[in-house]
């Protein structure tokens, strides 16, 4: 009898031995080489492959890791990607990153990929201050994401990361991805340089995207200190976005707020499907257009329908617009032809509990209207001018 329990106590321990083999089996830590010449993403690309269905990929907060190369997340199902140290673009690629590859971060045809620190103290540096510093810009539509999520990815977690000094685009959110949710993120940009076009930056643009969640993210875009203008754009939303929650988000030092921006993915997404079924709140501005509608017209009718902020301090810059013939460059041509075709129809768009520098809350019954295509059916309800504390 007694052996027989023994024997049972001895198994009972070699099971638990196999479980926590099969844990860290499951748990790959990639090898950071350390140097900027050297590229880590084959390393973090094969462990991808070997612990992304259901494990964990592990990058260390004693390392940094240079990549030269994208980081392909599409072998993940229900991966653990966790970044506790620095992972960083080594310099002078910037052709490279922006003609030859879709993006930094790719996440396409994804289930179950979540990308996060448990620490608080990742850091993602795209360390582009050296492109902002550019001399020559070629003014072309649309810029690169670092994190790409397309081609019908779904059930997509980034939490808890600072990303920082990205060239173009901290995200690009579009192919028809669902269930998308962003937490408790800090996306910065340096000495952007802002003379360039203000769209150059972009936090969050999207489009095709079905139930995406915001939560909790704080951007701020500076541009070089003998620069004082706003740059760039926190959250967009572009044609064929639906139910879309945006909330407790501060937006400083930019162009654009949180706007819907039909036309500004590019390639152009071909989609009547407008902006729908969109709820921003408690959403903090510091910048120059800070809700509404800021929009290229690419010749298609715009359509918006069921769109919400609610909760907005406006610390500068106008509080709300609805301008369907937004274009940085002003075309000559462009302007005037925008303003004679373009067709809009919005309904539903609300513009509530709006406190800060607001000034007065619109009350022309026309307001954002540009010509007779053009149908806005806009609500303001408790506006209250005050003076913000100043940051
Ligand atoms: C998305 O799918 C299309 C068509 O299969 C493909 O050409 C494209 O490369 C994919 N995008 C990414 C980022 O993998
Ligand atoms: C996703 O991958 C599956 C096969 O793994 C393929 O059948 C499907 O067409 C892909 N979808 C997209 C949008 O690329
Ligand atoms: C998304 O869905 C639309 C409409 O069904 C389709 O035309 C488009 O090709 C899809 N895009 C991707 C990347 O799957
Ligand atoms: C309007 O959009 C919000 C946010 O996505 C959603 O919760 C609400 O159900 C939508 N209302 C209608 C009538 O569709
Ligand atoms: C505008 O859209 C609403 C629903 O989104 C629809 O009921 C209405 O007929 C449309 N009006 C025009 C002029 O297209
Ligand atoms: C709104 O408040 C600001 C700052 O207190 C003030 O300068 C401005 O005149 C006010 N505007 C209106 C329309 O009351
Ligand atoms: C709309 O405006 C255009 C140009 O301003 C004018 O030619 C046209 O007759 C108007 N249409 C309607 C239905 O009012």
């Amino acid at each position: 009898m007694r052996s027989i329990v023994l024997l049972r106590g001895a198994f009972a321990l070699l099971f638990v031995h196999v479980i926590e083999a099969l844990a860290a089996e499951n748990t790959c830590t990639p090898l950071a080489n350390g140097y900027e010449a050297i590229d880590d993403s084959p390393a973090i690309n094969e462990a991808i492959g070997k612990c992304g269905d259901g494990g964990t990929i592990m990058l260390p907060s004693s390392e940094i890791y240079s990549i030269r190369s994208p980081i392909d997340f599409s072998q993940c199902k229900n991966c653990d990607f966790q970044i506790e140290g620095t992972l960083i673009t080594a310099r002078g690629q910037w052709d490279y990153w922006r003609n030859s590859v879709d993006s930094v971060f790719t996440i396409a045809n994804a289930t179950g990929v979540r990308i996060r620190s448990v620490t608080g103290k990742g850091v993602i540096d795209g360390n582009a201050i050296d492109f902002y510093a550019r001399s020559s810009w070629d003014p072309h539509r649309g810029g690169r994401p670092f994190v790409h999520v397309t081609n019908g990815s779904s059930n997509i977690r980034v939490e808890n990361l600072l990303f920082k000094n990205v060239m173009q685009r901290f995200f690009i959110l579009e192919g028809n991805s669902t269930a998308l949710r962003f937490n408790n993120l800090r996306l910065t940009t340096e000495q952007q340089n802002g003379i360039y076009a203000e769209f150059d930056t972009v936090g969050f643009e999207m489009g095709q995207v079905q139930d995406v969640d915001i939560e909790n993210v704080a951007m701020d875009f500076r541009v070089r200190p003998n620069q004082n203008r706003a740059f760039g754009t926190c959250v967009a939303f572009d044609a064929g976005t639906k139910d879309v929650r945006v909330r407790d988000v501060t937006c400083r030092h930019a162009w654009g707020g949180a706007l819907i921006m039909l036309g500004t993915i590019f390639p152009i997404i071909r989609s009547d499907a407008g902006a729908s079924n969109i709820l921003v709140s408690n959403f903090i501005f510091d910048g120059d257009h800070a809700t509404g509608m800021q929009s290229w017209w690419t010749g298609q009718k715009m359509y918006v329908n069921n769109v919400t902020w609610d909760g907005v301090t406006i610390e500068s810059g106008t509080p709300a617009e609805f301008f369907p013939c937004y274009a940085s460059m002003r075309e000559t041509s462009y302007i005037p032809r925008c303003y004679a075709n373009v067709a809009v129809n919005a309904t539903d768009v609300f513009f509530k509990d709006f406190r800060g520098r607001v000034g007065k809350m619109p009350t022309d019954p026309n307001w954002g209207r540009l010509n007779n295509l053009t149908l806005v059916e806009a609500h303001f309800e408790d506006w209250v001018n005050e003076t913000t504390k100043m940051v």
